[in-house]
């Protein structure tokens, strides 16, 4: 039996105000543990709010939301979550923004300090540690994001459009490299983004979602062999797959 790690069953999700703004109409969705899931939509659609309700930051309207079984509402940290701003903080070096999640979540700070230098390299960051952040590429604070991400001690990742910022190339770059990352890591991911081929080269399972009100419009699997390289979006396979995507993308 596969076990789900995080599932969302009619979210609904209203922000009060004058006037209240409806972001979510309804979203249920699931990932299996050791999964890559995307969710994929147009701006606005309420993919990060619905992020957010799994990382214990919102609550939602309606509907319940859980990481391993557990409601997520009031409940923030179940998940490792990386927002959709990198939220680096200017004032500590590299070394220190790196094990900031770690810390939060009860590492002791040597430990969380040992289990980063194991991992610079891996992020590309090796001799940046005593570096601020804003002495880094935009790629750079990414991976740095991610690698603070990565060193909470949780299952399931939770990253907001983590490459957002970048350009194609270096995007594409950043994609095969966590690819890497995660199957040697063998964790969860619930992975935000509006970038079609990102969703397909990356994932599993896409699920797609309308403009907001955000609906879950298709859910896709993806199956495509892995390590995925970047020529495979030529691929016949990799074609209709797209051709689905964008067509659940335009179908409301
Ligand atoms: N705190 C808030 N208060 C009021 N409205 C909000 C709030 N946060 C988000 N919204 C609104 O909810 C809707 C969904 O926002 P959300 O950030 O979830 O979209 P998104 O799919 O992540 O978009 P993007 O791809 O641009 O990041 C938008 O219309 C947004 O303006
Ligand atoms: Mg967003």
């Amino acid at each position: 039996m596969t076990e789900v790690a995080v599932r969302l069953e009619d979210v609904r999700h209203v922000f009060p105000g004058e006037p209240p703004v409806e972001a979510v109409a309804e979203a249920s969705l699931e990932v299996e543990r050791g999964a890559f899931v995307s969710l994929l939509g147009p701006s606005g659609c309420g993919k990060s709010t619905l992020l957010r309700v799994l990382a214990g930051l919102i609550e939602p309207t309606a509907g319940t939301a859980t990481i391993d079984g557990e409601s997520t509402v009031g409940q923030p940290g179940l998940a490792a979550f990386m927002p959709q701003r990198d939220l680096l903080l200017p004032w500590r070096r590299v070394e220190a923004n790196a094990v900031l999640g770690a810390e939060i979540a009860g590492v002791p700070a040597a430990e969380a300090r040992r289990q980063a230098t194991a991992l610079y390299e891996r992020f590309g960051l090796e001799g940046f540690e005593r570096s601020w952040p804003g002495q880094l590429s935009g790629g750079m604070r990414q991976r740095l994001a991610l690698l603070r991400t990565f060193l909470m001690p949780r299952d399931t990742l939770l990253l907001d459009e983590p490459f957002g910022a970048l350009d194609a190339m270096t995007r594409r770059e950043m994609q095969e490299w966590l690819e890497g990352v995660w199957a040697r890591d063998g964790r969860t991911v619930l992975l935000v983004t509006h970038d079609v081929d990102e969703a397909l080269l990356l994932s599993d399972v896409v699920y797609v979602m309308s403009p907001r009100p955000g609906r879950i419009t298709a859910r896709i699997e993806v199956g495509l062999d892995r390590p995925l390289k970047t020529g495979d979006v030529t691929t016949a396979e990799f074609v209709e797959l797209k051709a689905a995507v964008l067509e659940a993308l335009g179908s409301e």
